[in-house]
Parts: C-alpha cells; structure tokens; sequence
C-alpha cells in the first residue's frame, strides 16, 4: 500500500482526524452568535470524517457545504450523515482547499478545524476572504505559540514542520491584514489532542497492523504518529491549537 492510502486507512475510521471536540466547536459558534434563527450557508473545508460538519448541520439552520481533497473521507461522511439524518444538509465537494469552485461572495460562514495549515494560513484567510459575504464570518484553528518563550528543540521541530506557526497576535494581526475585523480566539484545551484525537488513534494502531500485515510501511507510519505523540506530551505546554473568529 502507498503511504497516502495507508494514512487514509488508519485516519478513516476515526470520528475525527485532528484535536478538537464538540465543546470548542460550540463555543465558537456562540462566541460568533451563530444560531438556528438565521439560515446560513457554510463551508466546512477540510472537513475529514465531518466531525464539526454534522455538528454545524445538526445544530444550525444552515446548508453545509464539505471540502476535503480526500474522497475516502467525504465517503465516511455521507454515510455519518445518512445515519444522522442531516443528508439533506450536507453536500461533499472533492476538492482541493486552493482552488475552491465557489463564488464570490456565496458563503455566510466558512469554518476549518485543523486544516488550513495545508495552505498555509495567510494564504488560507487570504484567498477565502473572496467567498464570504459581507459581514460573513471565518472560524478556522490553526497551530498557535502559546507565549513568546519555548524551548529551542520544538522551536526547530515547529520551524521545520509548519514554519508559519506564531502566537496568537502574530495570527490575529494576519486576520487584520486581510480584510477581517478579529471577533476573538481561544485555546483549545489539552483533552482535545489526548481524549478526542491521540487516546483514539492509539487504540486503532494494532488492528491496523494486523489489516496491513504489519507490513514496513505500516509500522512507519505508526511509530511517526506515535512520536508526534510523545512530543505533543512533552511540549503541549508551548503549543496548541487557537480557535480564531473573525468577521469579513
Ligand atoms: C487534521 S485533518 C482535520 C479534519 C477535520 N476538520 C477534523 O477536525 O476532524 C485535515 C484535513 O484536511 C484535509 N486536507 C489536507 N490537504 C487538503 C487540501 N489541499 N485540500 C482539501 N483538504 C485537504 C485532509 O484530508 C484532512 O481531512
């Protein structure tokens, strides 16, 4: 199996492929005054196995449009949705986060947990900015410092792996930069990576080997995730998820 269909295999079957949680997700939503008395419609880019999708699709009034490159997820996703009776809600889009179909101007709300680090945030805000209404509303997480001092081992980890990581004011001043007026951030706390995300991963990792036969490749990939693991536990004091919210 090649890599890409071996990362799709193990992360497929999770109900969700980064940190995160239902809580953090709602807060955002009423932080942003998100509520079922208008009828919205919203991107959810990068959206996986649609963890937050059927969460905006069930808990809003809004038509939810999911983007993710990968068609294996989005066929995960149809199925969650068939399952939860919010089908009627929801319509995947296979496609690529950089070169969007959308037109100006379409969406009410565009939201991206844990993706927009595959464009690169700056690039990200920036070309999305075009598919908001006025007024419209961007919810995106993105890595975050969480104060200015770190060790100099996962400064060079991060540099090397996301070098756009950046505190919080460096994030938001970027938002400011690209026709956003900031409406607030947060933290997303540490059970969103070790309940939500990595406690469940682990728990896949033997009957993934034995689907793959143990096979080189597979047990690559596992002791990769597993040492992004250990790192998060060593350093989750200097990094994290932040949520921003921002208006158009
Ligand atoms: C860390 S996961 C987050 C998934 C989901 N939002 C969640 O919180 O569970 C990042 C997602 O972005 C998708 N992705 C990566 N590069 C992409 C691209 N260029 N265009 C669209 N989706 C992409 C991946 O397939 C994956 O589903």
């Amino acid at each position: 199996m090649e890599d890409l269909s071996l990362l799709i295999d193990l992360h497929q079957r999770a109900s969700r492929q980064g940190p995160g949680s239902e809580q953090c997700s709602r807060q955002a939503m009423q932080m942003a005054t998100l509520s079922p008395s208008s009828s919205l419609k919203i991107a959810d880019i990068g959206c996986g196995t649609g963890a937050t999708t059927l969460l905006l699709a069930r808990e809003l009034n809004a038509q939810v449009t999911a983007v993710d490159f990968l068609p294996e997820f989005l066929t995960v996703l149809e199925t969650r949705a068939e399952s939860a009776g919010l089908s009627e809600r929801i319509t995947t889009l296979a496609c690529s986060m950089d070169k969007l179909p959308f037109a100006e101007g379409e969406y009410d709300v565009i939201w991206a947990e844990g993706s927009i680090y595959n464009m690169g945030f700056s690039k990200g805000v920036s070309e999305w900015n075009r598919f908001l209404k006025p007024g419209g509303l961007l919810v995106v997480s993105e890595i975050t410092w969480l104060g200015s001092d770190r060790p100099v081992e996962i400064e060079q980890y991060w540099r090397e792996a996301y070098p756009e990581i950046a505190t919080a004011s460096s994030k938001i001043a970027v938002l400011e930069n690209c026709g956003y007026c900031p409406l607030g951030y947060f933290v997303l706390p540490q059970y969103c990576w070790n309940d939500n995300y990595y406690k469940p991963l682990q728990e896949m990792f033997p009957a993934f080997l034995e689907r793959n036969g143990g096979s080189a490749s597979a047990q690559a990939l596992v002791a990769a995730e597993e040492q992004e693991i250990a790192h998060y536990q060593r350093f989750k004091a200097y990094y994290s998820y932040g949520m921003y919210l921002a208006r158009k």
